[in-house]
């Protein structure tokens, strides 16, 4: 019922849109509001598409995915003529609030939203609901909204499921026996909904070998509000590993067996606390990941981070584009959007799991693939998302 309205209200807003052109005055209009230092926008004037604009709201320019995916998703949206404006509110919650409202203003006809709190968009996307905007919430659920239309992401509890399962199997902690190994975790901002999927994707795998005693977690710390690293932010991830070396493993004799970490941006700290402040070899720590940060990546070469869920947000991009044109054309997009796009990626619909408080989100949910030193060429330089340098590290081709 509320989609038929959306429709309804859709093609309502589009013919309003192409009666007074006010695609174009929007577009104009964008140099009045200089965006903050600290905010990239980017806009094109002229399209293909009956002057429609879509603002992509992405969080920060500082975690290194989130460069790719404005990238991808302005290059997507563009190629089919569409004007894009792209903002990055550099990981500040009232910056974002700002930029969307900028981008409401400037009547951009689709919002594409990667929340920087998951929680405080409430308002600002009433906003957008009243202008009739449709949103895409992007890779991280908005919750506590009626404005967010449509999800599109990873199967996030799948990316944690992923980090616990290869542990398992590195350890082979089925066939342990009376072997103990120590683990410590490292998970994502409490703010962003995915933190806590990733969490328990892999906790979940785990548990039953804490509960066993295979798997000791020195620290005590196994709850996701005490893992937790505000903002992905390296250096706290990098702070608190570091005291929980100096207070369970600075005899030179207890070893730390695994580094559970959620994502590239946290492994990244974890691996140098681990180098600088432990007295074993950081080589013989499985320390795990997400994203496929070239320096993750580099340190996969170097063996010094064992592997990374990566998750081809190329792909994603792909996938918010056919999503966003249908959006724009005043459907209602189900699972038939899959096979009607014909990507060549797998993808999932999936109308239960993202729950944001107000409704169930409906939700395209990509695959993400494991990525350690072995088949890092095949799945992400033949694949064409990287090419080794001279020294044989991936560089990003985007
Ligand atoms: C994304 C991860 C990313 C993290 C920090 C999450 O919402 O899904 O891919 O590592 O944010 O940027």
């Amino acid at each position: 019922m509320k989609k038929k309205l959306l429709s309804f209200l859709l093609a309502t807003t589009m013919v309003a849109t192409l009666a007074t052109g006010c695609g174009e005055a929007a577009t104009a209009d964008t140099g009045a509001d200089e965006p903050a230092a600290t905010t990239e926008t980017t806009e094109e004037t002229t399209t293909a598409s009956g002057d429609q604009t879509v603002g992509i709201a992405m969080p920060t320019q500082s975690l290194e995915r989130w460069n790719r995916d404005g990238s991808y998703l302005k290059e997507q949206f563009e190629s089919k003529g569409y004007a894009v404006e792209l903002t990055y509110s550099d990981n500040k919650i009232d910056q974002q609030v700002k930029d969307i409202e900028g981008l409401i203003a400037d009547d951009v006809d689709l919002l594409v939203i990667a929340a920087i709190d998951g929680e405080s968009l409430s308002q600002v996307l009433a906003d957008a609901k009243d202008a009739n905007i449709p949103v895409i919430s992007y890779d991280r659920l908005i919750m506590n909204t009626d404005a967010v239309s449509y999800y599109v992401s990873f199967d996030n509890y799948t990316v944690g499921k992923l980090q616990g399962e290869f542990v398992e199997k590195q350890l082979d902690l089925a066939n342990a026996g009376d072997k103990t190994y120590n683990i410590e975790f490292t998970a994502g901002d409490p703010a962003d909904n995915n933190a806590g999927f990733f969490f328990n994707g892999a906790y979940d795998v785990l548990k039953k070998y804490i509960d066993a005693g295979t798997l000791v977690v020195q620290s005590g710390q196994t709850d996701f509000d005490k893992v937790a690293t505000p903002q992905w932010a390296t250096d706290k991830a990098l702070n608190r590993m570091q005291n929980i070396l100096a207070s369970n493993y600075s005899d030179g004799k207890t070893k730390l067996d695994v580094a559970l970490c959620s994502n590239d941006s946290t492994a990244l700290g974890v691996t140098q606390a681990i180098e600088s402040d432990y007295w074993g070899d950081v080589k013989d720590v499985i320390i795990t990941g997400q994203d496929g940060d070239v320096a993750n990546l580099a340190n996969l070469v170097d063996g010094k981070q064992t592997m990374t869920v990566y998750k081809a947000v190329a792909n994603e991009a792909v996938a918010t584009l056919d999503l966003g044109i249908a959006l724009l054309n005043g459907e209602t997009p189900d699972e038939g959007l899959i096979s009607a796009s014909g990507w060549n990626f797998d993808c999932a619909y999936d109308t239960e799991s993202y729950d944001n408080n107000v409704a169930k989100i409906p939700s395209y949910l990509l695959v993400p693939t494991v990525v350690t030193k072995d088949n890092l060429e095949k799945e992400l330089v033949d694949t064409g998302y990287y090419t080794l340098d001279a020294n044989g590290y991936p560089q990003a081709t985007n």
